[in-house]
């Protein structure tokens, strides 16, 4: 069955630094099902030529030295542009019109990406559906991929969800969200599910608390405008934070397929109360780097949180008691995502010679980027120093153990899992607002009241140092440690 990829926001820099590279690396390693067509449609007027010029030059720049000249003619032979506004129905019926001419009257499964600004997501999936590019047969499947972020607040999100929902099922709609197409992401439902010896230990018997920090080393740049509006709550924590917590908390699914993979993330979130004023008051902690304001396109009395930590907990039977802790910042010491397990002290320590906390004790570190792997940190005996022990550990690198085989893009799993019709690693709708449910709240009393403080750090260090004495009241320590796999 021939595929058609539709890319609605051709000129812009996500289609050019990811999605045609990641196309043509699929096509490179003979993934990309055969036939595969990719038609760009945006308002500059390019003709097919000149687009395919400018991406031979992107896709060589991001692609490096899995650039291959003859290749990529022979790819961008399938690469068409279609010039034309979201704001205008005509220019949807000559995109149908040019979709049927390419496909030749036969059948294809077609692919609409919307890689637009967001307030674009809710007129293109009208103008979709108004022009008949939305309604599927057997034969011909029509799925469409939003990037995120999916809504701003749990009304918008449910509004754009009503609305996707007039023109395409459930079932068609993917809600893109890049970290769960990273490696170590999947891996870690291998992990979990696929050996014997870490799900017996993976709950509260065993468990002090997990911690998930994505830490970003760079300011906002030219993000600024949107990002003052946005926030680190809602630019990284209801979206990435959120599906680290959900895959490293859900119970197995029946089977590794998209609902009952779906199904047991949502009851996560499920799982946890939406917080009380006094909740966000004790367990949320927000800062702003300074030199913040002085970006352009930031307001200079900007309240905008640029770092967030919050407990969450997990009202069920396997995390009862077993805080979540999540924190995110820009300007941070470096750049690293990663989830700690930190293991419960053992309940008779032998070998002490002072007092101990719950940092001595086991980790595991699942580090999502920037290399991807895991380590394993565990109590040793010192050599010929009597019976002192110290913490050693036992690590797996992705790129040393899997040596020659090249780490994918994200965007590589995700639009082939999208071509091929595979939701598991896309967010449903549910999912999407249940997020919403529980960040709505924090962001609505951030708003309001002055309480949590809003606490300024320098860039470069871990977010505020009262984030730590914060952590400390909790009698716990961040592990404020740059990337542990190189
Ligand atoms: N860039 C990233 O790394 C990244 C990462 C994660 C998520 N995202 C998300 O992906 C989306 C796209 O981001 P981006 O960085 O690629 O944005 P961008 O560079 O600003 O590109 C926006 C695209 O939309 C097109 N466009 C604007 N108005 C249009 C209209 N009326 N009709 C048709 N096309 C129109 C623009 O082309 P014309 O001006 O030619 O019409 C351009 O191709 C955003 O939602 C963003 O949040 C981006």
């Amino acid at each position: 069955m021939p595929h058609t990829f539709v890319i609605f926001g051709a000129s812009g820099d996500l289609t050019s630094r990811k999605l045609i590279p990641a196309l043509y690396n699929l096509r490179r390693k003979g993934r990309l099902p055969e036939q595969t067509r990719i038609v760009g449609f945006s308002r500059t007027a390019y003709s097919h030529e000149d687009w395919r010029k400018e991406l031979a030059e992107t896709t060589a720049k991001f692609t490096g030295d899995n650039f291959d000249g003859e290749l990529w003619e022979a790819f961008s032979q399938q690469i068409f542009y279609q010039p034309g506004d979201i704001g205008v129905a005509d220019d949807f019926a000559k995109l149908k019109a040019f979709l049927e001419e390419i496909e030749g009257g036969g059948d294809a499964t077609r692919v609409y990406y919307l890689s637009t600004a967001p307030r674009f997501y809710e007129p293109a999936i009208q103008q979709l559906g108004a022009a008949g590019l939305a309604c599927e047969t057997c034969d011909c499947k029509r799925r469409v991929v939003i990037e995120k972020p999916f809504g701003t607040d749990l009304a918008t999100a449910k509004a754009l969800n009503e609305s996707v929902h007039q023109h395409f099922a459930e079932h068609q709609v993917y809600r893109i969200d890049h970290y769960l197409g990273k490696e170590t992401v999947q891996n870690l439902l291998v992990l979990r599910f696929a050996n014997s010896i870490f799900e017996p230990v993976w709950n509260r018997n065993y468990i002090d608390h997990v911690q998930i920090t994505v830490a970003e080393e760079v300011e906002v740049g030219k993000r600024a405008g949107y990002y003052d509006n946005a926030g680190v709550m809602r630019d990284m924590v209801q979206n990435h934070l959120l599906q680290l917590l959900m895959i490293t908390a859900m119970e197995a699914p029946v089977k590794y397929a998209a609902d009952p993979v779906r199904d047991e993330k949502v009851k996560v979130l499920q799982a946890i109360k939406p917080m009380s004023a006094e909740d966000i008051r004790r367990d949320t902690f927000r800062g702003q780097y300074r030199g913040y304001t002085r970006h352009d396109g930031v307001e200079a009395t900007s309240r905008t949180a640029t770092f967030a930590a919050l407990k969450l907990c997990v009202h069920n039977w396997r995390w009862q008691g077993v805080p979540f802790y999540l924190r995110s910042g820009k300007a941070m010491s470096c750049r690293t995502t990663q989830i700690v397990i930190q293991f419960r002290q053992p309940p008779h320590m032998l070998f002490a010679d002072g007092p101990r906390t719950a940092a001595d004790s086991n980790r595991l570190v699942i580090q999502v980027q920037p290399a991807e792997g895991i380590q394993l940190h565990f109590e040793t005996k010192v050599p010929d120093e009597g019976m002192k022990i110290r913490q050693t550990d036992l690590d797996f690198n992705y790129r040393r153990e899997f040596r020659g085989k090249g780490m994918p893009e994200a965007y590589e799993r995700l639009l082939l899992d999208a071509l091929e019709g595979d939701a598991s690693l896309f967010a449903r709708a549910d999912e999407a607002e249940a997020a919403w449910a529980i960040i709505d709240p924090i962001l609505e009393s951030w708003r309001a009241g002055d309480k949590p403080t809003l606490f300024m750090y320098d860039p470069g260090f871990w977010g505020p140092e009262e984030c730590t004495e914060w952590m400390h009241g909790q009698g716990r320590e961040w592990f404020d440690s740059c990337p542990v796999l190189k």
